[in-house]
């Protein structure tokens, strides 16, 4: 099975990214994950859609080729980042390279509600929009106080967390059966 990780933070440090290199790395045996960088991403413009820049291609490209989606998300001002929404502006327009392919959502904050918010809006967006992308339900994964529980390596060291990740990841790959 091969997963594209699209991280909603493009910041060298960010929490989400270190979550998503978590996973990398704890599971490489189960799956390869491939963590996208939207950093090249130009905005989302209308007029250039049908001619899209080659980096919007390379992106695309890599989320068609994916059996599924691995979205981490912090949350700005109570909604997903505008990096991340450009982003699904890109994949939802000319080839809608999400239609039917599978996600599962994940994310944190600094604050104890692990980015809550920003997580639902993006599983309504997702699965309820234009996009069509099945969103695995359940196996909610909320990191709050993430800097109480990265050291400065960039390693996860919440055992708790750690281990209610294995569980999301088993039923995740569970779920996946149908669809690979
Ligand atoms: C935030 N942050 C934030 N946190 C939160 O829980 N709810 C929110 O609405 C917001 N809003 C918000 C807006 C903006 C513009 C910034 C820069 C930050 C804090 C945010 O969760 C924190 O900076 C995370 O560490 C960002 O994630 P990364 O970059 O570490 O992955």
């Amino acid at each position: 099975m091969k997963v594209v990780a699209i991280v909603g933070s493009i910041r060298k440090d960010s929490y989400n990214l270190q979550l998503a290199k978590h996973i990398q790395n704890r599971y490489k045996h189960q799956f390869e994950l491939e963590i996208l960088d939207l950093g090249p991403l130009p905005m989302y413009n209308q007029d250039i859609e049908l001619e899209a820049p080659q980096e919007v291609l390379n992106f695309k490209k890599k989320v068609k080729e994916a059996d599924a989606v691995l979205w981490v998300t912090p949350e700005y001002n109570s909604s997903i980042p505008g990096v991340l929404g450009n982003a699904i502006d890109w994949l939802s327009r000319v080839e809608k390279v999400m239609n039917g392919k599978p996600s599962i959502i994940m994310g944190s904050s600094m604050g104890i509600l692990g980015s809550v918010k920003a997580q639902m809006h993006l599983r309504d967006i997702l699965f309820a929009s234009g996009l069509n992308s099945p969103v695995l339900g359940g196996n909610e994964v909320y990191v709050g106080a993430v800097h109480e529980k990265f050291d400065a390596d960039g390693n996860l060291t919440d055992n708790a967390t750690i281990a209610f990740l294995d569980g999301v990841i088993s039923n995740f790959q569970d779920w996946m059966k149908q669809y690979v």
